[in-house]
């Protein structure tokens, strides 16, 4: 198939239009960055984003799905905005989304150009269901922020995304009835913020373990104030890498995958190598393998036989530290009493878990982010067990999940490839819900 090719030649027509409507309608304030609450939905642990769509803008509530591919809602049949736009099939913006065209049956309205609209298949990742939906382009109005508190809203009139059925919403947090998709694809959130205010295309997202005090996405540069730190200024980093093979619920061939993979190489528990099967740890296999991170899970997943050495390990480690362990509380197999447990900044002390990154870095993580206390009081290791690959459900052999990335700083900067990690901000005392909305 010529899809590689058509690709590239529409992405630089795509380039072309993008400069031109920016320019045409150039703004007299140029924000050097945007900010959005994260919210975390208690009951569903989901994170959700509000954002201002349409004309007159309406509030639309979205969870994220930090490897979805684009935005995309239920439109209904309540869908009003003065300002929206089918996308054509003979329309540049189409051949950006290598899906192609559909006949659309329904009556015409904002997914549905009459006759040929530009189809896409939008996801919904947290009941594994994808669906047929309509691109459109509509207003989009967020907040700039000068990385310290917001600013004024910005809009940009001609924002990409898709409607879906209203089946596809099922397992989503209310009030949210779509997804906010930040993956690494043209007409991702990120990536179309970006091409819009003519920023590099990066992001720091910050999620909070509280479900009180808001996490916070930033697009653009720093800084990424959380009240006295800088948090654009205490990151590691490591490469960023692309799995060839799609992940997605649907996929279309040759499509890498809109998911954040990064290279780890092994896991260390209180700095001791556990023994993996480090095949597992590559794309061995159609995509399989390798360790990603997503915001569509809350607690970490490892294919089986990592997660059989992990927690092994882990237990290991704990006796050795005089930890007394507690019977399993569903769905986690490890658990430990927390009496005489010490606690410190970045809470219990227990074997430390090290992700050991492709460049000689290491990922620590503490205590808040590997353990979660449990309605007894048990605290427990954050990770389940994904069964063996590739026969699971789950691609990867390790995907971290929403805990373990809670309360760290994280950017994804696609023009350096790179993804930033701050570990546990509560070393510095400080925690995502500390940016001043
Ligand atoms: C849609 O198709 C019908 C029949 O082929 C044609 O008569 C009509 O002009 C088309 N409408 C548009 C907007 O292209
Ligand atoms: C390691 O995992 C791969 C992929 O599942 C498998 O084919 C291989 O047999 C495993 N190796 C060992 C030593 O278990
Ligand atoms: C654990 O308990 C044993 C026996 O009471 C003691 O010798 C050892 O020092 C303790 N280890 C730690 C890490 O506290």
């Amino acid at each position: 198939m010529s899809t590689g090719r058509r690709a590239l030649l529409s992405l630089s027509a795509f380039f072309f239009l993008c400069c031109y409507v920016s320019l045409s309608h150039a703004q007299s304030f140029r924000p050097k960055a945007l900010v959005v609450p994260v919210k975390k939905d208690p009951a569903t642990l989901q994170y959700l984003i509000t954002l201002h769509l349409k004309t007159p803008l309406q509030p639309e509530t979205l969870t994220l799905d930090l490897g979805g591919a684009f935005l995309w809602l239920e439109c209904g049949t309540t869908y009003t905005s003065s300002s929206y736009q089918p996308i054509l099939c003979r329309r540049s913006q189409c051949s950006i989304v290598t899906t192609g065209c559909a006949r659309c049956y329904t009556l015409p309205g904002p997914g549905c150009a009459p006759n040929r609209t530009c189809g896409v298949v939008p996801s919904n990742p947290f009941i594994a269901i994808s669906g047929l939906g309509g691109l459109l382009e509509d207003v989009l109005a967020i907040r700039s922020t000068d990385g310290r508190a917001p600013g004024i809203q910005v809009t940009t009139r001609n924002y990409l995304f898709s409607c879906a059925p209203s089946s596809l919403t099922k397992g989503l947090a209310p009030p949210s009835h779509g997804i906010a998709g930040l993956g690494n694809r043209k007409i991702s959130l990120s990536a179309q913020l970006a091409t819009k205010f003519s920023f590099r295309p990066r992001f720091g997202l910050c999620l909070s373990g509280s479900s009180k005090h808001p996490g916070v996405l930033f697009f653009g540069q720093g800084p990424y104030m959380l009240r006295n730190l800088d948090a654009s200024k205490v990151l590691t980093y490591t490469p960023i890498v692309v799995n060839p093979f799609g992940t997605a619920a649907a996929n279309w061939e040759g499509e890498p995958s809109s998911e954040y993979f990064i290279k780890v190489k092994g896991i260390n528990i209180e700095k001791k190598a556990v023994e993996l099967n480090t095949t597992l740890l590559e794309f061995y296999w159609a995509g399989r393998g390798g360790t990603k991170i997503s915001t569509a899970i809350p607690y970490t997943m490892l294919e089986v036989s990592i997660y059989k050495a992990v927690t092994a390990a882990f237990v290991r480690e704990a006796a050795l530290m005089n930890l007394t362990r507690v019977a399993g509380v569903k769905p986690f197999g490890v658990c430990l009493s927390p009496e005489g447990l010490p606690f410190t900044l970045t809470g219990a002390i227990v074997p430390e878990i090290e992700l050991v990154l492709d460049n000689g870095e290491t990922w620590p993580m503490y205590g808040s982010n590997t353990m979660v206390e449990m309605s007894n009081g048990a605290l427990c290791l954050g990770v389940l067990d994904a069964g063996p690959s590739p026969l699971s459900s789950i691609d990867a052999s390790i995907t971290i999940g929403g805990h373990q990335i809670e309360d760290n700083m994280l950017e994804f900067d696609l023009g350096y490839k790179r993804l930033g990690f701050s570990t546990s901000l509560f070393r510095h005392g400080n925690t995502c819900g500390d940016f001043k909305f």
